[in-house]
């Protein structure tokens, strides 16, 4: 298996807003980036998006003009799975669909370098699982990033049962060169961060529900009575409607308990494609920069 000092290129499946933060973390910490998705369009799009994140870095002097030169650099994009066969690391960002992200780990276990570390972000689906359809299931791990990856200082590591103690190792030591702080989670649902969080974004929901207050009122409430740095109905809304519900719904149906009962109000949302801040449209609406309107 690969060691974590050769690790110098890293494979993103997935451009959307957390493979997007991924690649963007990584480049900037200094390691080649390849980054794919269903097709190079979209990939190039994501790596505008990028281009766009580190130019406010510029702006604000975070950044120099030289440094953001040279992280955009560093980031490459490819057709798609077979092309990321030369990279030590590899982590799939696609959206939280199961099926999708099986097959995914099946191709990665075909097309990777047999050293490889296969990590996952998902937030919910488990580890074990993708690392069985990989077919090299010790090589198989969960990186999960928390959303705006740039900012956010966690990354939760979630190890499958059979996840070998070097991929763990490895892992742990690539989030610390991205400047993260690392937790170690259990493979059960939800594993730590979203057995807090979902519960919580879900009963605001209920709350809003029951009309016990505006999405306002339960947004400042959370804020200002609990100190939390975002309301969780504009939380829920930046980190995606559909991936809550989604969420919601494997720690009800594995976890067996009808407190995660998902809320009505939730489901009609997603339904009605209200899926928040990347939709334009969620509890609260939004420019197409993502400004609250
Ligand atoms: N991308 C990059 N940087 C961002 C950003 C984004 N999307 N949003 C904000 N920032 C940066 C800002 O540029 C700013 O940087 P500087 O200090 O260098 O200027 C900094 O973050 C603070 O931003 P703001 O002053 O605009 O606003 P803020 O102080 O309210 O912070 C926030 C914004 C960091 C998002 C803060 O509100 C926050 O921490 N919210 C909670 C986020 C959270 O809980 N995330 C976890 C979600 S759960 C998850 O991701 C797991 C899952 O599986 C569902």
């Amino acid at each position: 298996m690969v060691k974590a000092e050769e690790v110098r290129s890293l494979g993103v499946v997935g451009a959307g807003q957390m493979g997007r933060g991924i690649a963007q973390v990584a480049a900037q910490s200094g390691l080649g980036v390849v980054l794919v998705d269903q097709s190079p369009e979209v990939a190039k799009a994501g790596v505008e998006r990028i281009r766009e994140a580190l130019e406010r870095l510029v702006d604000k002097d975070r950044i120099s003009a030289a440094v953001r030169d040279a992280t955009m650099e560093r980031i490459g994009v490819r057709d798609g799975l077979a092309d990321l066969g030369a990279c030590e690391f590899l982590i799939e960002a696609a959206p939280e669909k199961e099926e999708l992200k099986l097959q995914i780990f099946e191709k990665l276990g075909q097309v990777a370098r047999d050293d490889a570390i296969l990590a996952s972000n998902t937030s919910s689906i488990s580890i074990t699982k993708l690392g069985a359809r990989s077919g090299r299931p010790e090589s198989v791990i969960g990186m999960h990033f928390m959303n705006p990856v740039p900012v956010m200082k966690l990354v939760e590591i979630v190890r499958g049962l059979p996840t070998s103690d070097e991929a763990y190792q490895v892992t742990v030591d690539l989030a610390r060169r991205f400047g993260k702080v690392t937790i170690g989670a259990r493979d059960i649902p939800g594993f730590i961060v979203n057995r807090m969080l979902i519960p919580l974004l879900n009963e605001a929901c209920y709350a809003l529900y029951e009309g016990l207050g505006t999405a306002e009122d339960i947004d400042t409430g959370v804020k200002l009575g609990l100190n939390h740095p975002m309301g969780p109905l504009e939380l829920a809304d930046l980190v995606g409607l559909d991936t809550c519900l989604y969420i919601a719904s494997v720690l009800h149906e594995e976890l067996g308990d009808d407190k995660y009962r998902p809320c009505p109000l939730l489901r009609q949302h997603v339904a009605a494609g209200w899926l928040g801040r990347k939709a334009g449209r969620g509890f609260y609406r939004y420019d197409d920069r993502g400004q609250r309107l």
